[in-house]
């Protein structure tokens, strides 16, 4: 996989523009992680080298926040751990079992559950580490504790958490992802993942980010598009 461009290789307008830009705390959704989830993120993430799961993880914290930010009555501080975590129980299964999640030939519902409680278990061992009082403890585990497996959300910080999960694999990582995980080609994956994603959403965000992305994905792979370079 390419890494998104970093640097700039040409200036076609001929001029250094860098001292105009505005300053990155005065423009919204460049903010990438905060600074208090950083003790979380590198304790978590030993435990999501599995299956690509610690990429689908930081790609849904930055949905998770920008959820956060259009949902201002949500706790991010609970949202966001929780979505650091809720992976991590993975870690404790064979990776095969990780595609059982989306599978097309139906999922295995006994590895979605322990995937389940063992993040629970993973997510309650490293915040107590970390000093987390008991009631964020126990708000975060109960989100991580059936964030698939629950059909329905128990709150909104719970339903932000499943929608950010969700909005994933409809991004250019999730897309890829499912394609190699299946041996689809971008069409049959954007079927796939299309099927899975915009009718099992809680919020009206989350369902319009949904639409964009999935029009951006399909766009970006139409004859159109791809013919012009
Ligand atoms: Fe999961
Ligand atoms: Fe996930």
């Amino acid at each position: 996989m390419t890494l998104p461009r970093q640097n700039p290789t040409t200036n076609h307008y001929g001029r250094d523009v860098t001292d105009h830009l505005p300053a990155a705390r005065d423009v919204v959704g460049v903010a990438g992680f905060r600074e208090q989830d950083l003790p979380v993120w590198e304790a978590a993430v030993e435990h999501l080298h599995v299956r690509s799961n610690d990429v689908h993880t930081a790609y849904s914290y930055g949905i998770a926040s920008a959820l956060c930010d259009l949902h201002p009555e949500a706790d991010r501080d609970v949202v966001l751990p929780a979505m650091i975590l809720h992976d991590t129980g993975w870690s404790m299964l064979p990776p095969q079992d990780v595609l059982a999640a989306i599978s097309p030939t139906g999922s295995n519902p006994e590895s979605v559950i322990r995937h389940e409680k063992e993040g629970a278990r993973i997510a309650e061992g490293i915040l107590r580490d970390l000093g987390f009082p008991d009631e964020r403890i126990d708000q975060i585990t109960t989100i991580v504790d059936g964030h698939d497996s629950r059909r329905e959300a128990l709150s909104l910080n719970d339903a932000l958490v499943k929608d950010s999960d969700k909005l994933w694999r409809l991004t250019p990582h999730g897309i890829d992802t499912v394609m190699d995980w299946f041996g689809l080609t971008r069409p049959q994956a954007h079927v796939l993942i299309g099927s899975r994603v915009h009718d099992h959403l809680f919020t009206d965000a989350a369902r319009t980010m949904a639409r964009a992305y999935a029009a951006v994905a399909v766009i970006d792979s139409v004859p159109q598009r791809t013919v012009l370079g």
